[in-house]
């Protein structure tokens, strides 16, 4: 069986990927996450037992212990997951998205450079180091514009995006300039179990079931792209097996909704399935000052990834959304464990200054 180091292994779409990759046997894993806020181990508590995975807390700036555990675990794959993710937060503070996804990644880079180097030919000609990226760095459409296309310029407009775009550049340098095979996917929103209730599907079920408002940016008419989490990992594990190195492959849902058409659903699916007597939690949107810089559309055209891989997406909205809000219902234990002290912090920080 094959071994990939998987990078923020610990954070909302990497666990989804690792708990695919062990139970599909699609490899064993080596796990390195620093566990920042949005980090739950908890999620994995299924493979405590799993002889093919292992946890490393660490850092991708690390390379002394990048290089050790490549040394150590002789991976076929290094996939990439590990990022700070949110806008507001890159708004606020943008030097940790810097560290993280600019000069993490490019340690990153190095060691895996280093490594595959050394790699017996039948090993390099195999090894991949699959970058983890999204559809952000493209920059905003309008309502009229083509999906965003791999061959789309990119144009950032958040510190995100920026840091985000940064680190893709260094990974088709280091294809063109050192050979190394990399492969880069760009991925739309994912939403699904397991996502940190500060993006704006878990934070909508959350404060909903807990008669809260629910925050809409702006107008409630920026659109996104959503994709459910495990169809984003099947096209980054095909991405990986099948994709041409040196290429990218945009992923997408081909599912453009706005954020306020989003909220509604919710907000229905939840009136039926914890109905409060006398509550309509459509009631409880509530239009906040808007984000700064914030992009008004992002789309998908994933053509490539569907026609020369085969990849088509196996949940649509509803379906998705109604097992999201089921897991959320379901998980009342994890739910409580993220919403810890430095959760409510950061709830105040981004949302006492958007009232009005
Ligand atoms: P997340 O914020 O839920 O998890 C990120 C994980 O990375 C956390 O476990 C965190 O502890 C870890 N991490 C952060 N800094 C690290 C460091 N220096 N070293 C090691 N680990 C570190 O993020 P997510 O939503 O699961 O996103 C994963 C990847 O997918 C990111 O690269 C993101 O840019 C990309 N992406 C996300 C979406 C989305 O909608 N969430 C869409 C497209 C692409
Ligand atoms: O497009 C892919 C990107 O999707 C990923 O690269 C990012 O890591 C991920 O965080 C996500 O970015 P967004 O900014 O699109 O996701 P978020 O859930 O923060 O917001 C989705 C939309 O909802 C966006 O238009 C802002 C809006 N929003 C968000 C929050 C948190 C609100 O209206 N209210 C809110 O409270």
């Amino acid at each position: 069986m094959q071994t990939f180091l998987v990078t923020g292994g610990a954070g909302f779409i990497g666990a989804n990927f690792i708990l695919q990759a062990r139970s599909l046997q699609w490899a064993n894993v080596v796990n390195l996450d620093i566990l920042t806020y949005a980090s739950n181990l908890q999620t994995l508590a299924e493979l405590q037992n799993d002889p093919g995975y292992h946890f490393v807390k660490g850092d991708i700036g690390n390379s002394e212990l990048i290089a050790y555990l490549l040394e150590q675990h002789q991976p076929d794959a290094v996939i990439n997951f590990a990022a700070e993710t949110h806008v507001d937060r890159s708004i606020l503070g943008p030097e940790s998205f810097i560290r993280t996804n600019v000069v993490g990644t490019f340690q990153l880079l190095e060691a895996s450079r280093a490594y595959w180097q050394k790699l017996s030919p039948s090993k390099r000609d195999k090894f991949r180091f699959l970058q983890i990226s999204t559809d952000e760095v493209y920059g905003s459409l309008r309502s009229t514009d083509p999906a965003f296309r791999e061959d789309t310029p990119y144009s950032p407009n958040s510190p995100y995006a920026a840091s985000k775009a940064g680190a893709d550049h260094l990974v088709r340098a280091y294809y063109h300039t050192y050979g190394l095979p990399t492969l880069t996917t760009n991925c739309s929103n994912n939403y699904g179990p397991r996502q940190f209730p500060e993006k704006l599907i878990p934070l909508t079920i959350l404060n909903a079931l807990d008669g809260k408002a629910l925050p809409v940016y702006g107008d409630g008419l920026n659109v996104r792209d959503w994709l459910y989490v495990t169809d984003h990992c099947e096209a980054v594990y095909l991405v990986l097996e099948h994709g041409k190195i040196g290429e990218t492959y945009n992923i997408g849902g081909r599912n453009e909704q706005t954020n306020l058409a989003v909220v509604e659903k919710i907000c229905a699916s939840l009136d039926s399935l914890a109905p409060q007597a006398g509550l309509h939690r459509s009631n409880l949107i509530a239009f906040v000052k808007d984000r700064p810089g914030h992009d008004r559309r992002y789309a998908i055209n994933c053509d490539k990834i569907s026609h020369e891989l085969g990849w088509q997406p196996k949940e649509d909205f509803d379906s998705g959304l109604q097992k999201t809000v089921d897991w959320y219902l379901n998980n009342p234990v994890w739910v409580e464990q993220v919403r810890s002290g430095a959760y409510q912090d950061w709830i105040s920080q981004n949302y006492e200054n958007r009232k009005g």
